[in-house]
């Protein structure tokens, strides 16, 4: 049996660091309300001249490089985002040219906004298994504040950008044990992107931690597992309540739990290989551990994936 796993993993966050004190400057809000509700203190934001595919470049060589492997023996490229470079060519063929590879293998943008990464991780992951790529790379890479409202108190405070990425490869050994996905558009208007971004944070907040608990519990009983078999859940990094909430569920102490919200706000698909990215290289996540990723954004999509790492 085939599976993939997990080779290499990289991040890039953009130089520009915009604290909640900066934000009190050009809205009415203040650090006080936006760390006790979301738990964020600062996040990064792309300079004018960057973009996706940039963002998303700085993070794959990292990735390349830890994996040692060479740009070219990569024959699929997945890019989760919500913005990409322009509407066509996707930001995956960008990437592909961006990164010298001529191999003809496929390229491609993913789009299920903060449901990105577990998205684009799980079609990358059936690729491998049915025989299609042997090298995948699958990156979350995001610029979500140029979709934001400045205006908009509720939301701007949210956001930030970045991008992670993961090199997947063909193995005899297990790696990506399994995946759960869902939809369910009938929510869509809760969140969106109108042109910019409208959210109603209270009903979102509801339904991402209800969504979140059924699913990672969904995907421990198909394993006959329990969150007590977990050593690490990297989470999507919307809000500490949201995190706090899920690991309670799964009975885990916040001490399993990659937590980047605090100096990375929510980076939307870019969010979870943003995390794993930081506990592999502080050295937290080790060989052999059990890895639960999970995620819920706009459409509303939200999925999980349990990796052996
Ligand atoms: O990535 C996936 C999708 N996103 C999420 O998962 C986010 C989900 N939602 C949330 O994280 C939370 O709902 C928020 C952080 C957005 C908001 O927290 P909340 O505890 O639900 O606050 P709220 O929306 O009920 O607002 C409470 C009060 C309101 O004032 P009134 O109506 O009680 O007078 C807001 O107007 O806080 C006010 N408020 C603010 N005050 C200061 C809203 N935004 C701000 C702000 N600064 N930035």
């Amino acid at each position: 049996m085939i599976h993939s796993k997990i080779i290499g993993t990289g991040s890039y966050l953009p130089a520009k660091v915009v604290t909640n004190l900066d934000l009190e400057k050009i809205v009415d809000t203040n650090h006080d309300w936006i760390f006790t509700r979301s738990g964020i203190v600062e996040r990064h934001v792309a300079a004018e001249n960057e973009f996706t595919s940039d963002l998303a470049l700085q993070a794959s060589r990292k990735a390349i490089e830890a994996a040692g492997i060479e740009a070219n023996e990569i024959d699929l490229i997945i890019i989760a985002t919500t913005t990409p470079d322009q509407a066509f060519p996707s930001s995956a063929c960008i990437l592909q040219d961006k990164l010298g590879i001529k191999n003809g293998g496929a390229a491609f943008d993913m789009q299920a906004v903060c449901g990105g990464f577990v998205y684009a991780l799980n079609t990358a992951d059936m690729y491998i298994k049915g025989g299609q790529a042997k090298t995948a790379l699958v990156i979350g890479a995001e610029i979500m504040t140029r979709l934001l409202d400045w205006n908009d108190r509720t939301t701007c405070v949210l956001f930030g950008d970045g991008a992670g990425a993961v090199i997947l490869r063909a193995s005899n050994e297990p790696g990506i044990v399994a995946s759960k996905l869902h939809a369910d558009g009938s929510h869509r208007e809760m969140l969106k992107s109108d042109p910019l971004i409208y959210m109603d944070g209270k009903a979102v907040f509801k339904f991402a931690v209800k969504v979140l608990s059924e699913i990672v519990e969904e995907l421990l009983e198909d394993q006959k597992m329990s969150g007590s078999d977990i050593h690490w859940l990297v989470p999507h990094q919307a809000n500490i309540r949201i995190i706090e909430a899920t690991a309670k569920k799964l009975g885990l102490s916040m001490d399993k739990v990659v937590v980047t919200v605090a100096t990375q706000g929510n980076t939307s698909a870019a969010s979870i290989p943003l995390a794993l990215d930081t506990a592999v290289r502080d050295g937290r996540i080790k060989p052999g551990q059990n890895i639960l990723l999970e995620a819920v954004g706009g459409g509303f999509t939200w999925g999980a994936v349990l990796i052996k790492w």
